[in-house]
């Protein structure tokens, strides 16, 4: 991998050590170029020229098939979202969930991956079953599968966890999954990007994700997967113009494919950006990201751990995490090290992340965030760890 190139197209890394992915990262000069391009045509044709909204139209489905290529689906599989939990709401409201039916959330998961069950719980009286993880955030099949019974039709879990990194057994969770005729859906959003996927080694139902993070599109971005099977018994909670039409004698008509899920004017900008995204992270190859990010985040590690105090969340074995790199350094405030890194020129995260019970099983309730992506650097790590040596020693 060109990490040169690589930096140069990255104009933070002239400012800033970035190590923030998790939240969102920092998009590629070719992705920003793509959307000011649509831009200014919008401002100098006018956005809804017609010659200029023919060619939008139909980049837009190069770019849903180039998306398909990307996780290995169908182009009739995708439809565009803007962010990962809107892909995740778009499952939960189309199942037609009948009183009593369950479904799996394990403890790993993020509010935008629960809130919107236990909404179904009160309005439908479905019964939300939280699955347990091991003390370092990792999910085990064969536990899971103690949970199913025969109402239950879901289980709904993070692939690669934003608060402790691990990397989910997804095709064992799947294939158990499959042989008890449960559903499955995947949210993705730490892992598209970052992790070599393929959707037919994972065979999951459906797949959620935003653009912003792994890949490096902008904000606004993302796309569900679903499954050709499940397309027509999923109903589209959002319909309009777009995804709908009435024919002669006055019926509805939707999309036969995962279309009838976009609502409404589509987020082209968006959209641009994960198509260049698309193509920067295919030009790079999944497999050297995911080698690359492997590497890093291994550096990053055994970096970190000469910090005296240092303890780390999640995975202690390095092949079960990848990127994200949760922490706290003994007599330091996770809150305070953020700012004072800041000053430095260093960017990571810290507060609870959205999933409680994973902080109670460590009896903290606040942990520093490294998320480490392909874009950094052995020196950048290096300025992370003297920096975080310095501050610790001037306390
Ligand atoms: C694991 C996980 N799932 C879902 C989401 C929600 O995605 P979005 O913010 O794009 O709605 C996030 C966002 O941080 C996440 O980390």
């Amino acid at each position: 991998m060109k990490i040169d190139k690589i930096v140069s197209d990255s104009p933070v890394s002239a400012k800033y050590a970035y190590f923030d992915t998790g939240a969102a990262a920092p998009p590629p000069t070719p992705v920003i170029d793509r959307v000011k391009a649509y831009l200014d045509e919008t401002a100098e044709l006018g956005t809804y020229l017609p010659s200029l909204r023919k060619r939008v139209y139909e980049d837009l489905e190069t770019t849903r098939a180039k998306t398909a290529a990307f996780i290995g689906a169908k182009p009739e599989e995708i439809a565009f979202t803007k962010n990962g939990t809107e892909a995740i709401c778009l499952v939960a409201q189309g199942i037609d969930w009948a009183e009593g039916d369950e479904i799996i959330v394990p403890e790993t998961e993020m509010l935008s991956n629960l809130s919107v069950w236990l909404q179904l719980e009160q309005q439908r009286g479905i019964r939300v079953v939280r699955a347990k993880a091991s003390l370092e955030g990792l999910l085990d099949a064969a536990a899971i599968a103690e949970h199913v019974t025969d109402r239950t039709r879901l289980i709904s879990f993070v692939a690669l966890s934003n608060v402790t990194g691990a990397v989910q057994p997804v095709a064992e969770i799947c294939a158990m999954a499959q042989q008890r005729g449960v559903m499955t859906h995947v949210d993705a959003a730490q892992a598209i990007g970052v992790l070599d996927v393929d959707i037919h080694d994972w065979g999951c139902d459906f797949l959620s994700t935003c653009g912003r993070k792994g890949l490096r599109a902008i904000e606004g971005s993302g796309f569900l997967y679903i499954a050709e099977p499940r397309i027509a018994e999923l109903s589209s909670c959002m319909i309009g113009w777009w995804n709908s039409s009435v024919d002669g004698e006055g019926a509805l008509v939707l999309p036969q494919t995962a279309k009838r899920f976009e609502a409404g004017c589509p987020n082209v900008p968006a959209i641009y950006s994960l198509d260049a995204a698309l193509d920067y992270a295919s030009d790079l190859g999944q497999g050297a990201i995911e080698a690359r990010c492997r590497e890093i985040t291994d550096y990053a590690l055994q970096g970190l751990a000469r910090i005296p105090g240092f303890e780390l969340y999640g995975p202690a074995d390095a092949a079960h995490r990848i990127g994200i790199i949760p922490f706290n350094i003994k007599g330091l405030d996770p809150r305070s090290l953020v700012l004072e890194l800041e000053m430095r020129g260093i960017i990571i995260e810290a507060g609870h992340f959205m999933a409680s019970s994973i902080l109670e099983g460590y009896n903290i309730d606040c942990m520093a965030r490294a998320s480490i992506h392909y874009f950094n650097t052995e020196a950048e790590i290096d300025r992370l760890v003297s920096n975080i040596l310095d501050i610790k020693e001037s306390k």
